[in-house]
């Protein structure tokens, strides 16, 4: 693992779009693995950027996002797909039939799941991968579990991740409790993994999942296995270390 530490936020957001910059220039055909949550904001905001200087083109790109919740339309303020069109989608010249997220609202869930794996692999697979980490260890939704989930599944959303998401809808009631991700298979088939942290809350956390023991319980741990990480922290998360 490639572990960069940086002074804030933005530093953070440049470093790792110069990442996505990388593949999106030298590829062909660039697949782009994206994520959501407030980590990866700075990197679309300095990708945004890169396009309007007329550095990159993302017409020829195809993404593929981790993770959406089940029980709220693609519509709804707070889908991942809102999300994703609102933060970069509509900002760059991206093809939107080429940006994938999975369906949770699938009518066959598990059929959708097998299709989602089967798109990356006909894409050719991700080329590099962002990921945030959730305060329990998660990436994508992978929650702390006994196994590490290896494809796309429908997972149960634990108590401290729905108290983490009420501050993004009315109530806690609202907040939906379960969501489709990609599994940690399907993350760690990502031929390059940037995990981007922010924060002193999450210094903990950190130190867990890169330097603690393998386990499912802190699923952030298996990248430690992956021979293509590049950990970008600001100060506050790589404080522990
Ligand atoms: C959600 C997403 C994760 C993300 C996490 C952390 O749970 N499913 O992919 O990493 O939020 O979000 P933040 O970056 O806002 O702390």
């Amino acid at each position: 693992m490639k572990i960069v530490v940086l002074k804030d936020k933005k530093a953070q957001g440049q470093a790792v779009a110069a990442l996505f910059a990388a593949d999106v220039l030298t590829n062909q055909h660039p697949v782009l693995g994206f994520a959501t949550g407030s980590s990866p904001l700075p990197t679309y905001a300095a990708l945004i950027d890169l396009y309007k200087a007329n550095v990159l083109d993302f017409s020829n790109v195809t993404t593929f996002n981790l993770d959406e919740y089940v029980g709220i339309p693609a519509a709804h303020e707070q889908s991942y797909y809102t999300f994703m069109r609102e933060n970069l989608f509509t900002k760059v010249n991206v093809d939107l039939s080429r940006c994938h997220l999975p369906n949770a609202n699938a009518a066959d869930p598990a059929l959708e799941c097998r299709q989602y794996e089967q798109a990356i692999t006909k894409a050719g697979g991700i080329d590099i991968q962002l990921l945030g980490i959730g305060l329990n260890g998660h990436i994508g939704f992978n929650e702390p579990s006994d196994v590490f989930p290896d494809q796309t599944n429908v997972v149960a959303l634990t108590d401290s991740t729905i108290e983490a998401n009420t501050r993004f809808f009315a109530s806690r009631q609202e907040v939906p409790r379960y969501a489709m991700t990609m599994g940690i298979g399907t993350i760690l088939r990502a031929k390059k993994i940037v995990l981007v942290i922010s924060g002193k809350d999450k210094a903990e956390i950190t130190k867990a999942a890169l330097q603690g023991p393998i386990v499912p319980q802190v699923p952030a741990s298996i990248l430690q296995t992956h021979h293509n990480v590049v950990v970008v922290l600001d100060e506050g998360a790589a404080s522990l270390l």
